[in-house]
């Protein structure tokens, strides 16, 4: 199997040569990251409308967390273009977080469309280092398809631990590596070296549920989904939440 995958990957990279070739002299990202956010806009529509249903249901539980105030303080990481503030329950106070600045205009016109929210900043930083949020200052922390993407995943559920209060609660929803020994996991690895540079950083074979599972919540609950898009090698879905 590995030689397998090894002479694929070559071939694929050969065939992609031009790609590897900008990304190793460090020319690729500066670019990419400017037009991602605009590929973004538009798969975050079309994953919307196929799971609109899901996505209501998951982000329904935030209304449980409202206190006194009415209130229920936010954190989106790795927002990009907002895809789930319509979800959101009118009344969350929402921070936005991620490193890459270019999403702030399509963030903008998101918050215009989504005014049963109250926006508190956009911050530019990387989910590992959340320096600027207080510890235990956020009732809930939203990732959906992030952790695929993050340096380290584990450092990053570090930080959400830290920020989140006490009986505060992390949603997520992330795609993830296809089941071990299959033709769809080696599809993914033969794929990933490429993937990388066109889904802005994204690893195709993470095992993010071990990760959560290794994150010590003191509740962790999970559902399975399929793949959303058959042609592509995304694999399936894991959507849940984890109570601190
Ligand atoms: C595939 S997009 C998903 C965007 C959005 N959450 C959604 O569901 O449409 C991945 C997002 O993670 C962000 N990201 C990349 N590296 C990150 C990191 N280390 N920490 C936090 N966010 C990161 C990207 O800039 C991008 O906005």
């Amino acid at each position: 199997m590995d030689v397998l995958v090894f002479v694929l990957q070559s071939i694929l990279c050969l065939l992609t040569l031009p790609l590897h070739l900008l990304a190793l002299l460090g020319f690729w990202q500066p670019i990419w990251r400017k037009y991602f956010p605009y590929l973004m806009a538009v798969l975050s529509r079309k994953t919307n409308q196929k799971i609109e249903g899901k996505k209501r249901n998951l982000f329904s539980q935030i209304k449980k967390l409202t206190g006194a105030s009415g209130k229920v303080t936010l954190l989106e990481l790795g927002c990009g273009t907002g895809a789930n503030f319509e979800f959101y329950p009118a009344g969350c106070r929402v921070t936005c977080l991620d490193p890459n600045p270019h999403f702030e205009k399509f963030l903008t016109e998101s918050m215009a469309k989504n005014k049963h929210l109250q926006y508190e900043k956009f911050l530019v930083a990387p989910g590992e280092d959340m320096s600027q949020v207080a510890d235990e200052s956020m009732d809930v922390v939203v990732c959906t398809l992030v952790l695929c993407t993050v340096q380290s995943p584990r450092k990053v559920l570090q930080e959400i631990q830290r920020v989140l209060r006490p009986g505060g609660i992390f949603f997520f929803w992330e795609h993830v590596a296809e089941p071990l020994g299959s033709w769809a996991l080696l599809w993914q690895e033969v794929v990933e070296p490429t993937w990388k540079h066109i889904g802005d950083g994204c690893y195709l074979t993470r095992e993010t549920w071990k990760e959560l599972e290794r994150a010590k919540f003191s509740d962790l609950q999970l559902e399975w989904q399929p793949s959303l898009i058959k042609w592509l090698p995304v694999g399936p879905h894991i959507m849940g939440m984890a109570v601190k």
